[in-house]
């Protein structure tokens, strides 16, 4: 046994040192949620909802995206219902879904009563584009969701034409893509309304869970807030009673003064995260079979996760072996990252309310509710990359040790 021996066939990893804490909450959040304490000691008031802090924080935010209107909720899927509902849309509404994504950025639109009709992936790319979008438009469709998936922009100019041409409202889910840049513009500043998730998982976070609500347009932003809040009349005349039905999806103080801390760490977070993809990108040139997945020349990646396209062809393995043994290397990574809501059991079974099959099933509906959209696209583009979660302490240390596994692995099994 010597070096060159996979970790997979007994031999000695390339990295054994733990990975590195990611550390996103440190003192000055707790200093923040302190201080709110303190605050409330003093004067003998609980904190609650829409006070300062979640004023405050939603001022930062729409700054940060150059202007405009931001509400916190409490979770990004709560922030994509908001932002569909603030659209008004009547129940079998068709509304085109991002292929690709976390069920939180799709269940919202059944539990709207609409349809979700998932576009295809652009080819090779985990994200949407105009023409699959085009494709699956019907005289029902009311509105375009998409998602700027692991950070990488979609290609959004076409598609806020074809948007345009159509006279459909496009709403940018941005989960996974606080700061990534399209063509010059901030990605929830393209489309009419935009959601981000700040779980703490994400970019930026305001504790656990928490998400925001973004729009330009300061009359969508009056629906966003009834939306969000039990259809409380937000910016009707005093004594005007409830505006629509709504749940109760607010954030709350802590969660805000929290975000307002995580917000000023933003800029810094991108930088590291985008300067380790590049040191990787870099690091991976020599390889033959292993390419990192970077944005387009005109677009700035957020870097939320990073995956790679991994040549198959030029391999005796298959990519989940490939994958398996860059792990045993000490590398974490995954081979898929087949998340297609519109695919799962619960879409195409109808598992929404009880066993009706309700809105696909109701006669309103008016199209196929048994249609089965397929999506060879993303299919295609998973089976050929593998994804890997990265946070911004990953550094040099790291973009050596990975570069050095996929070397490894690729010698030993070139074809
Ligand atoms: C693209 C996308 N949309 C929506 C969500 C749901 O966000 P949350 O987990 O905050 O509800 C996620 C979560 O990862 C996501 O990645």
């Amino acid at each position: 046994m010597n070096a060159q021996t996979l970790a997979v066939d007994g031999g000695s990893p390339v990295r054994t040192a733990p990975w590195p804490q990611r550390r996103l909450f440190g003192e000055e959040e707790k200093q923040a949620a302190i201080e709110l304490f303190d605050r409330s000691i003093a004067s003998g008031e609980a904190f609650g909802y829409n006070g300062p802090e979640e004023e405050a924080y939603g001022a930062e935010f729409a700054a940060y995206l150059g202007g405009g209107h931001a509400d916190a909720v409490n979770s990004g899927t709560t922030a994509v219902y908001v932002a569909l509902r603030a659209l008004e849309l009547e129940p079998f509404s068709e509304i085109i879904v991002p292929p690709i994504t976390d069920p939180g950025g799709v269940m919202p639109v059944p539990l709207m009563g609409c349809i979700p009709v998932p576009a295809d992936t652009a080819p090779g790319s985990y994200n949407t584009d105009a023409a699959r979008i085009a494709a699956r438009l019907t005289p029902r469709t009311r509105a375009i969701l998409v998602a700027h998936i692991a950070g990488i922009p979609c290609d959004m100019d076409p598609i806020l034409d074809l948007a345009r041409a159509r006279n459909l409202p496009v709403v940018e889910d941005c989960a996974q893509a606080h700061g990534a840049v399209y063509r010059g513009r901030k990605v929830g500043t393209l489309g009419d309304i935009a959601a981000f998730s700040t779980m703490f998982g994400k970019h930026h976070a305001t504790g656990g869970q928490g998400g925001v609500v973004f729009t330009r347009d300061a009359a969508r932003y009056q629906k966003v807030r009834w939306m969000s809040d039990r259809g409380k009349p937000f910016g009707l005349p005093p004594g005007s009673g409830n505006a629509v039905a709504a749940l109760n999806l607010n954030s709350d103080e802590l969660a805000c003064a929290i975000g307002r801390v995580q917000l000023r760490k933003l800029p810094g977070i991108l930088a590291r995260r985008r300067r380790f993809a590049a040191d990787l990108a870099r690091a991976c040139q020599a390889l033959q079979t292993v390419r990192v997945v970077e944005a387009p020349p005109d677009c700035e990646n957020a870097c939320w996760f990073l995956f790679f396209r991994l040549d198959a062809a030029r391999l005796r393995v298959d990519k989940a072996t490939f994958v398996a043994a860059v792990k045993a290397e000490g590398i974490p990574c995954e081979a898929t990252y087949l998340h297609t809501p519109a695919l799962a059991d619960w879409c195409r079974q109808h598992r929404v309310f009880g066993d009706s099959g309700f809105p696909w099933t109701d006669p309103q509906y008016g199209g196929d509710p048994q249609a089965v959209y397929e999506l060879p696209n993303a299919l295609a583009a998973d089976a050929t990359h593998f994804r890997m979660g990265i946070h911004e302490n990953c550094g040099a240390a790291e973009v050596a040790d990975i570069a050095a596994a996929f070397a490894k692995v690729e010698r030993a099994y070139r074809a």
